[in-house]
């Protein structure tokens, strides 16, 4: 979504990407599993100007500036996420001479709704626009997802990075990680979905993220599976017979999965209450299997559903951040009960 110069001042171009929010399937998408996030209207906006030789940014909201040669190493800051575009890019064979950008960033840092991906995928539409270069939406994408992982050095899936890319307003996403085919999946009429920030940021989350995904590559490696994807429930007693906790990890995502499926089945249905459930069921998973929610968030989710909420769960990582709760939606009004 590049607009015209104008628009831009000064800068040649401005881009921008939304942030999402998961509705189910958490945690799946680095065991080549199923998700269902959607974009939200909070977007990072980005405007870009040609430049030789450096990668140059301003951040608003830290009203800070910084500058890296370009090529040069990553360096812990925030400008990794930028200059990591650059350099994914080239590694790609794309190569750009540099750039200048501005960043509005409306979609909050730290709060589970994938702020960096938005600010990755609106970088990258934003050089597509500056150099004119030829990109599809999932390219662009991989692209960004590889700049998170290679450059910035966090082993997230692919999920973020797609949905900022794919998306499309109102509507689920619908996203097989392995095969990376999509759908888009209409919300039911009536029904909407609400975040409520803990207000805690992640805590220890990239420990515990990567402490997470290596479980499941260990579970997976023991029960002779490429991935926890290729398990269904019917190898659930294999599962139980793995070690602590290997085996309330592997259950996580097998279930979770299949609570995937059946949401979108109940999404096509109009079935906000099977939806609801399958909600439950997943921050469930995510407490007791998987063990990356906290007393916020619980707190939050208990509280959505005392009010009438059809469901509720933390969304992203856990360790802190946001949870998402399905409510009916009258005229545009959100009701309890
Ligand atoms: C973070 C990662 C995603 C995904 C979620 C958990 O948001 O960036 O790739 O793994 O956590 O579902």
């Amino acid at each position: 979504m590049s607009e015209p110069s104008g628009a831009a001042g000064s800068y040649g171009v401005c881009a921008q990407a939304p942030g999402r929010v998961n509705l189910l399937g958490e945690h799946t998408d680095y065991n080549e599993g199923f998700v269902l996030p959607m974009p939200l209207s909070q977007v990072t906006r980005v405007f870009a100007a040609r430049a030789d030789g450096v990668v140059e940014a301003h951040a608003e909201i830290f009203d800070e500036r910084m500058a890296r040669k370009l090529g040069g190493p990553r360096d812990g800051t925030w400008l990794d996420y930028i200059a990591g575009c650059v350099w994914a890019l080239a590694q790609e064979g794309i190569e750009v001479p540099g750039a200048r950008f501005r960043i509005q960033r409306g979609v909050p840092p730290g709060a589970g709704l994938a702020s960096s991906a938005a600010l990755e995928v609106a970088v990258l539409r934003a050089l597509r626009a500056l150099y004119e270069i030829p990109l599809d939406d999932l390219r662009l994408a991989l692209i960004a997802h590889r700049a998170e992982v290679e450059y910035v050095g966090v082993r997230c899936g692919v999920m973020d990075q797609i949905v900022a890319s794919l998306g499309r307003a109102g509507q689920a996403l619908f996203l097989d990680t392995r095969s990376l085919q999509c759908e888009w999946v209409p919300i039911p009429a009536g029904y909407r979905f609400k975040i409520v920030d803990s207000g805690h940021p992640r805590k220890l989350a990239e420990a515990g993220y990567n402490r997470r995904r290596a479980e499941c590559e260990e579970a997976a490696a023991r029960l002779g599976a490429r991935a926890l994807r290729d398990l269904t429930p019917g190898d659930m007693e294999r599962i139980a017979r793995l070690p602590e906790p290997l085996n309330r990890r592997a259950r996580h995502v097998v279930t979770e999965n299949a609570r995937v499926l059946a949401g979108v089945e109940a999404l096509r249905a109009g079935d906000a209450r099977t939806f609801g459930r399958l909600m439950v069921g997943s921050h469930r998973s995510l407490v007791e299997d998987y063990e990356v929610s906290t007393p916020e968030l619980d707190r939050l989710v208990e509280l959505a559903m005392e009010h009438g909420a059809l469901g509720a769960r933390l969304t992203g990582a856990g360790f802190g951040g946001s949870v998402v709760a399905l409510v009916t939606d009258v005229n545009g009004v959100a009701l309890a009960g």
